[in-house]
């Protein structure tokens, strides 16, 4: 059985495609993505529970950190082969096979450049003596395990006899997977086709060994090549969970798996996925190395399921088969979101008041939507926040429980900063005094202290309205509490002053909020009510 409760697919189907994740290794390579051993650890139990087939861990030679934690996940793997890669040298592959050692299925992996550029530039050898390192590096690994895969850096730049020998003297040394890398990310999808078609076709003991696709990004082109490698007969797909990589990354593991999945009358291959667990793996990508999902990105980006224009919300409410190719909790999503702007309409618009609370007469949605219109002509986007103060403006500010009545702000190079703050709550003023690390902290400080609360600081934003140094400054600050967001804006000549109405702005949203919730709930409690007993 699969994670998704399918039955596994048999070892013999043809049709089934070998999921190697490389984020730990291709992914984690990249400048700035590197993860904490504890952050490897998680995304690998991850990618192991949802169903990866081939987990490559590191390059146990790279450092002793990455050692560490191909040996940690080694031992941990519950379904997953764990796989480490290796250059050409003994050493090298001495080193990976003591890291995967504790696995109950283990890979190695090892490759050796083969194009021209490579070889003469690189590592400064002759073809034949490539040839011959091709032979002693399979051996090697094979006295090692039973399951090693070799791969032609920079395959498809290499050339095509040279490429055939090398693959059929790897499979001869005992490789039971080949891996035809486009290093640089440089092949079209023809191109990458005919070079399997090639291959297979050529070398004589091709049936021995199940050929994988490994694709770099540069052009745009990493998720397109690999499915046609796939198509040509390549059953190894390498890719990274957000598609993270070296320079423009590698192949996009959601992309590949959905593609297959949606498309499976021209693509008619499976995998073991559970594509329910796509979005949470992408999340926990994206956290461990701080490098944030493209909001337009294909099935984990935010927008990936957001529908704006007017046409398209009304078709969506009607049916989500007008828009949708896919269902968003098919990849994790909870629910389709209509993101509010000026191409949306009227239907959409009272939709989105619904869902936040609001049930206006026919009169006040006319009023509110004219005026929601003028409001997304100026601004891009229109967030919940920005829909609840166009509906209760007036109320809201006269509603403020709390409001800034005066701020003083110690700065400079000799911390620590400090800031004393004044506040109106509910009509009391009270004061408070605190430092922080840099004004702003210590401004932002002075809030919690005078009023307790427990909330995400998402956004602190400074801009300035106009040109000059006399220029308005606009602090833009967003706050989140149980995944909902609020955002305000606080002008002023003075930045810190702006920052404290910017905050307080939002907390006082928050504080409307709730409150709202808490009368919702009251009136709901009654309705059932009244319902029970009529
Ligand atoms: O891109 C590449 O060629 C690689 C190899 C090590 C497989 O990552
Ligand atoms: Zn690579």
């Amino acid at each position: 059985m699969t994670t998704t409760g399918k039955p596994a697919p048999a070892a013999s189907d043809k049709d089934r495609v070998v999921i190697f994740d490389t984020t730990l290794r291709d992914g984690e390579q990249c400048p700035g993505a590197t993860m904490t051993h504890d952050e490897k650890l998680e995304v690998a139990e991850l990618l192991d529970t949802m169903g990866v087939d081939i987990i490559e861990a590191g390059f146990p030679i790279a450092s002793d950190g990455d050692f560490a934690a191909v040996h940690e996940i080694a031992k941990r793997s519950k379904n997953a082969v764990i796989c480490g890669l290796s250059r050409a040298s003994p050493k090298d592959i001495d080193r990976c096979a003591e890291a995967i050692k504790p696995a109950a299925r283990k890979r190695i992996h090892t490759f050796l450049s083969t194009s021209p550029v490579h070889m003469k530039w690189k590592l400064q050898k002759e073809p034949h003596e490539v040839y011959e390192m091709v032979i002693g590096q399979v051996t090697r690994a094979r006295s090692h395990t039973d399951d090693v895969e070799w791969s032609a850096e920079d395959g498809t730049r290499t050339e095509h006899d040279f490429l055939c020998r090398c693959v059929e003297a790897a499979i001869k040394a005992g490789a039971t997977t080949i891996n035809i890398p486009d290093t640089v990310g440089y092949t079209t999808p023809d191109e990458y086709f005919n070079l399997f078609k090639m291959v297979r076709e050529r070398v004589p003991n091709s049936d021995q060994a199940v050929f994988s696709v490994h694709c770099h990004n540069d052009l745009g082109m990493a998720v397109a090549n690999s499915l046609a490698g796939i198509r040509s007969g390549a059953r190894q797909i390498e890719c990274t969970i957000n598609g993270i990589g070296e320079r423009a990354g590698n192949t996009a593991l959601e992309e590949v798996v959905m593609a297959m999945q949606v498309r499976s009358d021209v693509l008619p291959y499976t995998t073991g996925i559970d594509a329910t667990m796509l979005t949470r793996a992408s999340k926990l990508v994206s956290a461990a190395t701080s490098f944030p999902v493209q909001f337009n990105k294909a099935i984990v980006g935010r927008n990936a399921f957001a529908h704006e224009s007017g046409i398209h919300q009304d078709g969506m409410l009607k049916n989500a088969q007008t828009y949708e190719i896919m269902r968003p909790e098919s990849v994790g999503v909870k629910q389709t979101s209509l993101v509010m702007g000026k191409h949306s309409g009227r239907h959409a618009f009272v939709h989105k008041l619904e869902e936040l609370g609001y049930h206006l007469g026919a009169n006040q949605i006319e009023d509110a939507f004219v005026r929601f219109k003028a409001l997304a002509d100026r601004k891009k986007q229109i967030y919940d926040e920005d829909l609840e103060a166009l509906v209760d403006e007036e109320i809201a500010h006269s509603q403020d429980r709390v409001k800034l009545v005066s701020l003083s702000v110690i700065a400079g190079t000799h911390g620590p900063q400090r800031a004393t703050m004044k506040l109106d709550i509910d009509g009391n003023v009270t004061m408070e005094e605190r430092d922080g690390n840099g004004p702003v902290d210590a401004i932002f400080n002075c809030i919690k202290a005078l009023i307790p609360h427990e909330v995400k600081l998402e956004l602190y934003q400074v801009h300035a309205v106009t040109e000059g140094t006399d220029a308005q400054a606009e602090v833009s600050v967003r706050l989140s509490e149980h995944g909902r967001s609020v955002t305000s804006r606080g002008a002023d000549p003075d930045t810190l002053v702006a920052s404290a109405k910017a905050y307080l702005g939002a907390l006082n949203k928050l504080m409307a909020r709730r409150q709202r919730g808490a009368q919702l709930a009251i009136e709901t409690e009654r309705r059932i009510h009244s319902t029970e007993i009529g």
